[in-house]
């Protein structure tokens, strides 16, 4: 007789792990760091991924009342319920700027002429050529003409970002870098959002700690590396799109 053990998915951190995380000191940091980016540029952005680190990111801006403007990098192949989600989102921070950026038809249609979508899966030069398209171009645009941007990366995520610093000088776009994230942890992330009752990306309740383009995500098992459901295809070292694979120096 085969016993049938089911898969216990990845399940969003308890309600009562706020209990076992201090959060007025971390808020105080994240409070004193965004209202000193927003004095030091006017022209500054937070790129959101509708990722519940950059939904914290979002919170502490609209509760703060800075103009620091939101943008929103929808790639043509997010899930719908992204979409939906981003809707929920404007209207909740309804006193905040959003931005979507979609990738120019151009690109698209040059991207169709010389692959086929589905080799995103075989090649990795045709999965970076897709991020490049879809996600890369469209962020330059939206940082043209801004002196820096603000990203809801932590180190925790990634090998490619342990030695992420706070701020950092991007090469790639010449503008200055913030990651005020860089050492929460996922506990803390979510002890901030369960404490200030952030509304939260559906795709979080079906078992996604991470969440990019619907091809290109899926779910994971309890215990899993929180990022194995990006790119599950490709090695840990090159589960980046590019948005933040370039050279930087650290000013911090
Ligand atoms: S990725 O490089 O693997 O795609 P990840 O999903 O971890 O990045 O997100 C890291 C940060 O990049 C986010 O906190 C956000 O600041 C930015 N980012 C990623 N995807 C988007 C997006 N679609 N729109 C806006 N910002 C994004
Ligand atoms: Fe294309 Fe996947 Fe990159 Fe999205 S994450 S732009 S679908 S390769």
């Amino acid at each position: 007789m085969s016993s049938f053990i089911p898969i216990q998915l990845w399940q969003i951190p308890p309600t009562t792990i706020t209990q076992s995380v201090s959060l007025p000191p971390l808020i105080q940091n994240l409070e004193q760091q965004l209202s000193q980016i927003a004095q030091q540029h006017k022209k500054v952005v937070l790129a959101n991924s509708l990722a519940v680190e950059d939904m914290v990111l979002t919170h502490a801006i609209a509760q703060l009342q800075l103009p620091i403007e939101i943008i929103v990098l929808d790639t043509g192949k997010l899930h719908t319920e992204a979409l939906s989600y981003l809707d929920i989102v404007k209207k909740h921070y309804d006193h905040l700027t959003f931005a979507v950026y979609q990738p120019l038809p151009q690109s698209l249609q040059d991207f169709e002429t010389t692959h086929d979508f589905l080799d995103i899966y075989q090649s990795l030069s045709v999965r970076k050529a897709c991020c490049f398209a879809r996600k890369i171009e469209p962020l330059q645009r939206a940082l043209a003409h801004k002196t820096a941007w603000i990203t809801g990366q932590r180190r925790e995520q990634s090998p490619t970002r342990q030695q992420l610093p706070q701020r950092e000088w991007d090469t790639a776009h010449n503008l200055e870098k913030f990651n005020p994230l860089a050492d929460w942890t996922h506990e803390q992330v979510w002890a901030y959002i369960h404490a200030h009752s952030i509304p939260i990306h559906p795709l979080y309740h079906h078992g996604m700690p991470s969440i990019g383009c619907e091809p290109c995500t899926k779910p994971i098992r309890q215990g899993e590396d929180l990022r194995a459901g990006r790119w599950w295809w490709e090695s840990q070292d090159s589960k980046e799109c590019g948005l933040h694979a370039n050279p930087t120096s650290s000013l911090s």
